[in-house]
């Protein structure tokens, strides 16, 4: 494992040149070092960056679950696997060992088999936050199924469209989920969503509520049941390196989120790989990521990368603030958590609370803290490294992607020297640079410009599903011969990189990559309404809040206006999820636009931000005395 684990700077930097100069040598050392293969590989990788094919371990053969449970059970078997703990504190938590584990899945696996669930069948999976959700994405790669994960927080609305989008046969839910002091129908929003979708042959029901639910006898089937009288061993199902391992939905700048595509090998050395070294990770820690399974981070650092290796993984059901702001600080104490992964914005949330929630909590089988999803301002930082880790805990501020499939830019833990604000150094093996807008690379330090990479790396999304056309149009274009992130970034005197912000129409709510232009949709099927345009703008705890310009057609412009900002908030909320509601609603006359139509999203994105000496180029706006009276106006 020498080779493996990063163990100082100067480390750092010799497997950073290994990794550039001999890419091959190094991921090939890496992965036939740290996992277990049907069959080796014929060629490292293979790629065309402009078309966005890519291609790593070309015709290897592996499980995923035989890395993350099966060859952990001869050393590891009683090892806790998964610590799961309930929303209520007062339920007992669940502490599940690698071999219940292997049962579990095995007998899951089993029970999709029986549903008639085959190698590449999509199986859509609704579930809040519960061992079964990390068992079924579990089961279905043992057998070769493509999961996706729906965040819980989704609407009906959005579940549809992403069954409809990959076709899934079967969808997988419970019939309710706890949230707070809050019991949420999630049987009900999946009955809804899927109503005539005619993909879906089942919906397999977990019981977590327990309260009774709308049960359609021809389709849905009682996961309880099924599950016990499945057998308990299961044989993993031979998989080629670059079959489909998830697609997990992520915003774009389109109304139609964009299913991103993860195969298995690249995915799987590199999340173990950077799960290792990032969080310098030893065997006896406790591992606590805070995100929801629903997201990449749930998916690549609470289950795939930590159980990759070896570890112990908290999985947490409920909110910060439940019942008490102190609630992530007792479950620090419960669980002698070593490390704590959480977001910016439930940093900055909890700092607002009495400090008295903190100071009453040891803290002190803390390691390392880590931050993830959004830039952690200097004040979140702070706070986080002087009251949480005590001065004594690096903070990684990790950068990457739903897309980048693991982390690509960010300190190693106990290694690389940490900045406020700052994800630091590259991973070995990633070749981050920046762009200038005539699309050549920026060279030295202390300079500004668009985050790109310029070489595959293991765990990059292979392409969108159903459209690889704007795969290649999103991620490859812009920056020909590169992969775009779609962020601009600074890198310091040092090398250091500060990630400063989206270059698009996604904006970062609470650590939630949200697309404003299904908001925007949402918005547009109020009778009242024209048109709108949704921007962010700084909030103190979220990061970012939306503001939304909508002008209203004629019948609109003498309705009461807070009862139509309700209404269209409960519409985002049905439609979208309750993340996308607006915080600030402004009614125009009309939204400034382009002699094209498009509308100058850019001017609006700097009225809310109030910056309003200079709107870049307008030369191509029809209509600038819109902004006039927006500005007048502004909230
Ligand atoms: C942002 C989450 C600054 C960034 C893993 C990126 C960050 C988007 C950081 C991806 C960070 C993520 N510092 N910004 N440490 N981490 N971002 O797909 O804009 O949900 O492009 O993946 O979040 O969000 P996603």
């Amino acid at each position: 494992m020498s080779y493996y684990k990063i163990a100082d700077l100067e480390q750092y930097f010799k497997h950073y040149k290994k990794s550039v100069r001999e890419p091959r040598k190094f991921w090939s050392k890496i992965a036939e070092e740290n996992f277990t293969w049907y069959q080796g590989w014929d060629k490292v990788f293979d790629f065309d960056f402009p078309k966005g094919e890519i291609k790593w371990f070309v015709n290897a053969k592996l499980n995923i679950t035989k890395n993350c449970i099966d060859r952990h059970l001869s050393k590891r078997g009683d090892k806790t696997a998964l610590i799961f703990e309930p929303n209520n504190p007062s339920e007992e938590a669940q502490r599940i060992t690698y071999n219940e584990l292997y049962i579990k899945v095995a007998k899951t696996a089993n029970v999709l088999k029986s549903l008639g669930i085959k190698k590449g069948d999509r199986v859509c999976i609704y579930l809040p936050m519960i061992p079964e959700l990390a068992i079924s994405m579990l089961a279905c790669a043992r057998i070769g199924a493509i999961h996706s994960v729906i965040f819980a927080g989704f609407s009906d609305a959005a579940i549809r469209s992403r069954v409809e989008d990959c076709n899934a046969k079967l969808i997988i839910t419970a019939d309710g989920g706890f949230r707070g002091d809050k019991s949420i129908k999630i049987k009900e929003i999946v009955d809804k969503a899927i109503e005539n979708v005619t993909s879906v042959e089942k919906v397999l029901v977990v019981k977590r509520t327990n309260e009774q639910v709308a049960f359609n006898p021809l389709r849905d089937v009682w996961f309880n049941d099924l599950y016990q009288d499945a057998n308990d061993t299961n044989i993993a199902e031979i998989m080629d390196a670059e079959d489909p391992l998830f697609i997990l939905y992520t915003s774009g700048s389109t109304g139609k989120p964009k299913g991103m595509v993860h195969t298995t090998a690249g995915y799987m050395v590199q999340t173990a790989y950077s799960f290792q070294n990032v969080f310098n990770y030893n065997d006896t820690d406790v591992f606590w990521c805070t995100a929801d399974l629903g997201w990449i981070t749930g998916h690549s650092y609470i289950l795939y990368g930590a159980l990759l290796n070896g570890a112990t993984t908290v999985l947490f059901e409920g909110i910060p603030t439940f019942p008490n702001p102190s609630r992530y600080w007792d479950i620090i104490d419960k669980h002698k958590i070593t490390h704590f992964y959480t977001a910016p914005t439930a940093i900055r949330s909890l700092m607002t609370a009495d400090y008295s929630y903190v100071a009453s909590h040891n803290l002190s089988s803390l390691r390392v803290l880590g931050s993830v999803g959004e830039p952690i301002n200097e004040e979140a930082w702070h706070w986080f490294n002087d009251f949480i880790g005590k001065k004594r805990c690096p903070i990684v501020d990790t950068w990457w992607q739903t897309e980048t499939g693991a982390i690509l830019i960010a300190p190693i833990a106990c290694v690389t020297p940490t900045k406020p604000t700052y994800a630091t150094l590259p991973l070995p093996g990633v070749q981050a640079v920046l762009m200038d807008d005539k699309n050549n690379e920026i060279k030295g330090n202390q300079v500004m410009g668009s985050l790109c990479v310029k070489f595959p790396w293991p765990s990059i999304a292979r392409t969108i599903w159903g459209d690889h056309e704007r795969f290649v149009k999103t991620y490859f274009s812009d920056f020909p011969g590169t992969y775009f992130t779609g962020d601009n970034a600074l890198r310091d005197e040092v090398g250091y990189y500060r990630i400063t912000g989206r270059a698009d129409d996604v904006v970062i709510v609470s650590g939630h990559n949200l697309g404003t232009a299904p908001i925007e949709d949402a918005i547009n099927q109020h009778p009242a309404v024209a048109e709108s345009a949704v921007v962010g703008f700084p909030h103190d705890i979220k990061g970012n809040a939306l503001y939304g310009y909508i002008s209203l057609k004629l019948e609109g412009t003498s309705r009461d206006k807070d009862n139509l900002k309700k209404e269209i908030n409960q519409l985002i909320a049905d439609h979208y999820g309750p993340i996308g509601k607006l915080d600030k609603i402004q009614f125009v006359t009309d939204l400034p636009k382009t002699r094209s139509g498009k509308i100058l999203r850019r001017v609006l994105r700097s009225i809310a931000l109030n910056q309003l000496d200079n709107f870049g180029d307008t030369s191509t706006m029809i209509n600038p005395e819109v902004v006039k009276n927006i500005i007048a106006n502004r909230l």
